[in-house]
């Protein structure tokens, strides 16, 4: 028998003031405005682990790029990273890309459309499989992202201040979600939930007087949410070298890409700049330093201009090199640094230029 947490009573006025906060409230995002079970797919993946800011750019051109399941699953892995650069955890894209690739070779295309069903495709889990079931095709399943977590533990006092995500806590969580949902709404239930743990209810000062949720939570902001774990610190040098192109033409420079080998267990196949020998840079040679957050990796970062004369001398090569235009560059599999870096430095033309596709991938042919 699951257990009860909420009185009745108590559950039937939480559904309704959740549901109505979040009709004024909700925030006007792309991927609400569809029904698709495949756009939906693609948001709730991007969204793991990515600001909602970031994902809202990446989002839409992913879309357009690829409309469709079909379309997502006959593109070469190259280019869908390259359309992932710059949302980080590379490894949901070229997940996502390996389940379309299933679906299309083994439902005809057809995403499933139960939590359950979801949960057998590689690369979904829990969370996708009901997030995409809820929201898409109205089934009554909970979802429980950190933030949910979060909400659930507030409203009822349970202890949160170990590690979030444990299994215990988790378990408890999904029972209690599963209990308030609103069976009559639940993609909509579900969304409000993310959303009030995403806005009001953040890790840190929560807006308990704002909270629509307020009367009935047990502890209203004294609440201890679990530390942060200490980000690391890493220094870390890396060459900028551009030349002018081999082709005549507007904007035909090029720049020194290197691809990380497959081996590499981080962003394999991405392509980056060139390492330099020395990481402490002359203070007449930096044209740029920044600072760039992987994980719980702080990396501080030095940018040297390289001339092309010097590439041999100054960096330690670790993967396949190229010069590549900076009109192709754009479009490739950058490592979320480098086109931070290519960025900054304006060297990435504005407009997206349309090339397909911007290197011939070897597991494509
Ligand atoms: N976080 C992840 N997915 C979300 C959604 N669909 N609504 C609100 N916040 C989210």
């Amino acid at each position: 028998m699951a257990m009860v947490n909420r009185e009745p009573e108590e559950v039937v006025q939480l559904r309704a003031r959740l549901l109505e906060w979040y009709e004024r409230n909700q925030r006007d995002l792309p991927w609400r405005r569809s029904r698709d079970p495949y756009a939906i797919w693609v948001s709730e993946v991007m969204l793991q682990q990515t600001r909602v800011a970031v994902v809202i750019e990446r989002y839409k051109e992913f879309l357009e790029r690829f409309p469709t399941l079909g379309s997502l699953a006959l593109a070469p892995e190259q280019v869908v990273l390259g359309l992932w650069s710059g949302l980080g955890y590379y490894r949901r894209a070229r997940m996502l890309q390996k389940a379309a690739k299933f679906v299309a070779s083994h439902a005809q295309g057809n995403l499933p459309a139960s939590a359950a069903e979801l949960r057998e495709l590689p690369g979904i889990g829990a969370y996708t499989a009901a997030a995409i079931a809820s929201i898409a095709h109205g089934e009554r399943v909970a979802v429980v992202d950190g933030n949910v977590e979060r909400v659930a533990c507030r409203l009822q006092g349970w202890d949160a201040a170990g590690r979030t995500g444990g299994a215990a806590i988790r378990h408890k969580v999904e029972g209690l979600a599963n209990e308030l949902l609103d069976p009559g709404r639940p993609g909509d239930f579900n969304q409000a939930l993310m959303e009030l743990g995403a806005t009001l209810c953040a890790p840190r000062n929560p807006q308990c007087l704002m909270c629509p949720l307020a009367a009935l939570c047990r502890t209203r902001g004294e609440h201890k949410t679990p530390t942060r774990p200490r980000m690391l610190s890493k220094e870390v040098a890396r060459a900028l070298a551009v030349r002018t192109g081999r082709l005549p033409g507007l904007n035909n420079r090029e720049v020194l890409l290197e691809q990380r080998p497959e081996t590499q267990t981080v962003m394999p196949g991405m392509w980056e700049l060139p390492g330099l020998r020395e990481s402490r840079v002359p203070e007449q040679d930096l044209c740029m330093t920044l600072r760039h957050a992987i994980m719980q990796v702080n990396y501080y970062v030095r940018i040297r201009t390289v001339a092309e004369e010097d590439v041999e001398a100054l960096t330690v090569t670790a993967g396949e090199r190229r010069w590549v235009s900076l009109n192709l560059a754009t479009g490739m599999a950058l490592t979320g640094l480098t086109r931070k870096v290519l960025d900054r430095a304006h060297l990435l033309p504005k407009a997206p230029v349309e090339i397909t596709p911007p290197l011939p991938d070897e597991n494509d042919a």
